[in-house]
């Protein structure tokens, strides 16, 4: 990980100079004026007025982090009209983990929308990460149309199930891990321990934080129905705790016909995976399992003896945005020898380059820059890397799409170096 203090980092002075142009304020913003940042963040994100007691919590937790703010200084409220926060965290990546920029709270006031407040915004922070030296930024986000003018693209497609547990039934043999309810508090800790175990499995994940598991386990000042959201961990043979689970039961119209929502399911082992998924799916007066943030590849329909009883639907969900293509390819591990020119265009200018990337038998990665009017074998822009670079889509199909081009045979060896045996997956929101 990098030792970057990313509270240190200063405002991106493009941004600054040209919302300065225009009458506006773009700054780093601290110490007593993140509570207004809060109720900014809040209104931007369609949400009430929030309680005094929110707002303290958000802005400990916020204080922690760089926050962006647009100020106008013909507001009638002290709240910035835009706001941005970012972290450092940490990736995980097929073969390892590499430090990113993480990107959340991306609001502008609903008065002063659509004057390209956003972009300055959001074209600062990826020049100040990039000029931090990290390889990478990413987001989950509200709308799938924003993003991609940035250069970033959906890299982490995720699965949200909803099964018919009257029809499923089970085929595969019966889990050993026992299962037992826990209070919230054990909840939000065993959540927070089993992702930090886990979360270098598949690429696509990055570090979780207290106040996530907190939240996800009805903890934190903001939640609506805390007491409607259950718990249990999954344990082993020997008593170690394997996997857990934050669920709600929704009653539905008649007694015997509830719904069951997983928000959160983290298993250590497929034992435990199997068995939580086998507790949700036998529930008794439950006839309908959903389940949020799955990754595509979840191997539940192996388990259910009727497949066509759960219904998917895949979605965007993590986003990446690579800003150093060398350093990103260095991050990760390759399948097999590779040998190819390889041009990258990116809208910013941020990472574009031409590169030969090589790597023969057992030796290391080796990039060298290119002459830019060098012929390239492959070319594409950095959104389309980004969507391969996980796992989650393949380079032929981007082809398909009009986004890769070039030499075929070397778009099909750059593409299976690309491969991942597992689908990326990011169980969280940030
Ligand atoms: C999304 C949001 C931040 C955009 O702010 P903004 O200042 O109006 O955006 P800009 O004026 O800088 O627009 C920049 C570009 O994005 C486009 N754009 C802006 N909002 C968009 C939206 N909701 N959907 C699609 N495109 C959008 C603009 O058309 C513009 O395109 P162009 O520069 O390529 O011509 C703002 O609408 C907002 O706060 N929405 C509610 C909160 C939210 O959803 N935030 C995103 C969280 S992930």
């Amino acid at each position: 990980m990098t030792s970057i203090d990313v509270k240190t980092v200063p405002a991106d002075p493009t941004s600054r100079d040209s919302l300065a142009r225009r009458g506006l304020d773009y700054r780093v913003v601290s110490g007593d004026d993140i509570p207004d940042f809060v109720r900014a963040v809040h209104r931007g994100f369609l949400g009430p007025e929030p309680e005094q007691k929110v707002v303290d919590a958000d802005a400990s937790l916020y204080a922690e982090n760089r926050l962006i703010g647009v100020y106008d200084p013909e507001a009638a409220q002290p709240y910035p009209v835009s706001t941005e926060m970012s972290w450092i965290t940490s990736l995980s990546v097929p073969g390892g983990a590499a430090p990113m920029w993480a990107i959340s709270e991306v609001t502008v006031a609903a008065t002063h929308r659509r004057r390209g407040i956003a972009r300055a915004m959001l074209e600062g922070e990826l020049r100040a990460a990039a000029g931090a030296g990290l390889p990478f930024a990413g987001l989950t986000v509200s709308e799938t149309t924003i993003y991609g003018r940035y250069g970033f693209a959906p890299a982490v497609p995720t699965s949200t199930m909803t099964i018919d547990t009257r029809r499923a039934g089970w085929s595969a043999a019966r889990p050993e891990a026992r299962l037992l309810f826990v209070e919230r508090e054990q909840l939000a800790e065993d959540l927070g321990v089993l992702h930090e175990r886990v979360h270098g499995v598949r690429a696509g994940n990055i570090s979780g934080w207290e106040h996530r598991w907190r939240q996800q386990a009805g903890l934190t000042a903001d939640a609506e129905k805390p007491r409607d959201i259950r718990g249990v961990r999954a344990l082993d043979a020997d008593g170690e705790l394997v996997g857990a689970m934050a669920f709600v039961v929704k009653e539905g119209d008649e007694f015997a016909v509830n719904s069951l929502s997983v928000d959160l399911l983290i298993a250590a082992t497929p034992d435990a995976l199997a068995a939580l998924w086998r507790f949700a799916l036998t529930y008794d007066l439950v006839t309908t399992v959903t389940a949020s943030r799955r990754p595509v590849d979840d191997p539940l329909p192996w388990l259910v003896a009727d497949s066509r009883a759960i219904r998917q639907r895949v979605i965007d969900h993590g986003w990446l945005r690579i800003l150093d293509v060398p350093a990103a390819l260095r991050a990760r591990s390759l399948n097999g020898a590779l040998g190819l020119r390889l041009r990258v265009t990116d809208p910013l200018g941020i990472a574009d380059g031409s590169w030969t990337v090589a790597k023969l038998g057992g030796a290391g990665l080796e990039i060298a820059e290119l002459d830019e009017d060098a012929r390239a074998d492959v070319t594409l822009d950095v959104g389309a890397l980004a969507a391969a670079y996980l796992g989650g889509a393949t380079l032929e199909t981007l082809a398909d799409a009009g986004r890769v081009s070039g030499d075929p045979a070397k778009i099909a060896e750059l593409s299976s170096a690309l491969r991942t045996a597992r689908a990326p997956h990011l169980p969280i929101w940030y």
